[in-house]
């Protein structure tokens, strides 16, 4: 929930989650779970305090955050976009409409763009499948897509409203 959020606010959410845990390294996950639920994403200032409060190595939060996949190192867009890569869109042209969202935000799967605007996701099955190949940007679900439909999408409507 953090986009936009100054430092010194993400500071007061790291330091007020901080009070409530002990410092073990033992609560590293959880502690890295909490900041990214409260900010969006894991600041590089909130991993070093992390990492200060549980006597970890800083390269060491580094590698359990990018280890798992559930953390973000980079603030989420204001968009999320995500490509359905389930079997029933993958088989109805899901690689081609990725490849094609790819080029237009010229942003690779998990990345953001650089005015924060999107953010860019492959998830499996949304419950779409009858629409497939389908994506959704926030809570709208766009299908039936080809990789020149997808592109319409984005330039007519800016990607928010679905189709149904
Ligand atoms: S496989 Fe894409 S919506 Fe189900």
């Amino acid at each position: 929930m953090a986009e936009g959020k100054d430092l010194t606010v993400m500071e007061d959410h790291v330091t007020k989650i901080l009070s409530s845990y002990e410092g073990t390294r033992a609560e590293l996950v959880p502690l890295l779970q909490q900041v990214q639920e409260e900010c969006g994403y894991l600041p590089e200032e909130a991993m070093f305090r992390i990492a200060e409060f549980t006597g970890t190595p800083e390269s060491e939060v580094y590698s359990v955050a990018t280890f798992y996949a559930q953390f973000r190192l980079t603030p989420m867009g204001r968009k999320r976009v995500m490509v359905c890569r389930g079997t029933a869109c993958h088989v109805r042209g899901a690689p081609q409409v990725q490849e094609a969202v790819e080029r237009k935000l010229g942003i690779a799967d998990g990345e953001t763009t650089e005015d924060l605007e999107y953010t860019l996701d492959t998830v499996a099955c949304i419950g779409a499948c009858g629409l497939a190949p389908c994506m959704m940007i926030n809570k709208d679900v766009h299908g039936r897509l080809t990789s020149k439909s997808v592109l319409k999408v984005f330039e007519t409507n800016g990607g928010e409203q679905g189709e149904g």
